[in-house]
């Protein structure tokens, strides 16, 4: 089948790349443009190791198509260190040893972000909902869950002090 041209925004970038219509978003975002963030753990929506943001929205990009990518504003876990300086979620990640293999941190800090950038002080509760979609096999998700809320009130933190 003939490939279509998408034009679409990636982590800002005005972006284009050829697919084939029945070829997933992740596969599209791995195999098309090279971003090997986002990782299939499940291929069927289950895992969010393939989470990325579309239009401002959390999706699993294993449940959508490349082509659906068209005019649209993609963020990936490629984008969430600006200048090489890490996002705070990042930082926190590394300091709370929140990762193990890292398989799923990718869509774990991808999903935090969503989180954060709608909800700047969430609960411990509405942390552990919100990531209920991400399973992690290493972590235990304490430490999943640490991090994010330490993130969440260093980010609080530097807003008030600007
Ligand atoms: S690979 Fe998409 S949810 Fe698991
Ligand atoms: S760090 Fe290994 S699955 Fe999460």
């Amino acid at each position: 089948m003939s490939k279509q041209h998408i034009t679409c925004t990636v982590n800002g970038e005005q972006t284009e790349f050829l697919v084939e219509p029945g070829i997933t978003l992740l596969d599209a975002l791995r195999d098309e443009l090279g971003l090997t963030g986002a990782k299939e753990g499940c291929g069927s929506g289950d895992c969010g190791a393939c989470s990325v943001m579309m239009d401002g929205r959390l999706i699993c990009s294993c449940l959508a198509l490349g082509v659906e990518a068209e005019g649209r504003r993609l963020e990936t876990i490629e984008g969430m260190a600006v200048n090489g300086e890490l996002h705070p979620l990042q930082q926190k990640f590394l300091e709370h040893a929140a990762l193990q293999c890292g398989f799923c941190t990718p869509g774990l800090l991808v999903a935090a972000k969503a989180l954060l950038d709608t909800n700047p002080s969430p609960t411990e509760t509405e942390t552990r909902f919100w990531l209920a979609g991400n399973l992690c096999r290493c972590t235990g998700y304490d430490k999943v869950i640490r991090a994010v809320m330490d993130a969440a009130s260093e980010m609080r933190q530097e807003r008030s002090a600007a």
